[in-house]
């Protein structure tokens, strides 16, 4: 009970920070009366190693134009979580890939790259609410038909609702760093997510991390490499795919000469 009732606090915190002018305040409170799954982020934790997140709740303001999507299209391109296994087939009409992207943000490489790939199906996964409604409008907007957002903690939805060896691809781009040593603990890429990951993996399948990080970097690489049934097929980091946008973090990153380190890791 008591996780509960924290994290409805700090989503009606997020609720009410994400307002920026009276009258939006009852619009968002009518989009949560509506979509009672958008108020929480995460079930009850009983796995110990998951005790500490890999994220905070950052509330801002929502535009009108965010409110909007969710009213109108939160149910046309989002899915809930729950207990059930998803049957990717329903979910996306069609037998294509699916690649999931953990904490996409503000979704910037999100849709992009799911326009130009429209024959492999996109699961993107973000708690933070202004970029998850930011991606709804834009998918909404453009019909982009093979993407499907959450927001939930991306890990129990691996848990809960991925079937073993289904996922074609893992995208992980920028996760936050959580630089001060006592926070490394915070970080998602260790080696339970990653075993995890590989467990979701097809086949042939890969994880595609990126960070300007140098030691999160140094740390994917490890972490990877003790992940049973993964392999590197470039010696350390990767080559750059070219198809992988460039997003506000990555910019923010280079604007301060960091380099960025990619790396790639495939299911044997
Ligand atoms: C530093 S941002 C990077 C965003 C984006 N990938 C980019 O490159 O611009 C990391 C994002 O991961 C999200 N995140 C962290 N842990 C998560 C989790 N367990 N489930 C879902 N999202 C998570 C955070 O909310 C945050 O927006």
């Amino acid at each position: 009970m008591e996780d509960t009732n924290k994290t409805d606090v700090l989503e009606l915190r997020d609720a009410v920070d994400s307002v920026d002018a009276p009258n939006t305040v009852g619009a968002l409170e009518a989009v949560f009366a509506k979509i009672p799954e958008l108020r929480t982020v995460e079930r009850r934790n009983e796995n110990s190693w998951r005790e500490v997140k890999s994220y905070v709740l950052r509330g801002q303001r929502l535009k009108p134009s965010q409110i909007e999507a969710l009213d109108k299209h939160f149910y046309d391109y989002a899915l809930v979580h729950s207990m059930e296994k998803l049957d990717f087939k329903k979910v996306f009409g069609n037998d294509n890939p699916v690649v999931i992207e953990i904490g996409f943000g503000m979704g910037e490489s999100t849709a992009r790259i799911a326009r130009e790939n429209p024959n492999i199906n996109y699961l993107g996964i973000e708690v933070f609410l202004y970029g998850f409604s930011k991606l709804l409008s834009v998918i909404a907007n453009e019909g982009l038909s093979n993407v499907r957002i959450m927001r939930f903690d991306a890990v129990q939805v691996l848990e809960d609702m991925i079937e073993d060896e289904s996922v074609s691809g893992f995208h992980i781009f920028f996760p936050d760093p959580w630089p001060k040593k006592r926070h490394h603990k915070k970080r998602l890429v260790q080696l339970p997510f990653t075993t995890l990951l590989a467990s979701k993996l097809k086949k042939g399948g890969y994880i595609y991390c990126v960070t300007d990080w140098e030691d999160y970097a140094k740390q994917m690489l490890f972490v990877l490499e003790s992940t049973p049934g993964m392999s590197n097929p470039y010696d350390g980091y990767a080559p750059a795919r070219p198809w992988r946008p460039e997003t506000s973090f990555e910019r923010k990153g280079l604007d301060k000469s960091y380099t960025i380190n990619e790396v790639w890791f495939e299911k044997l």
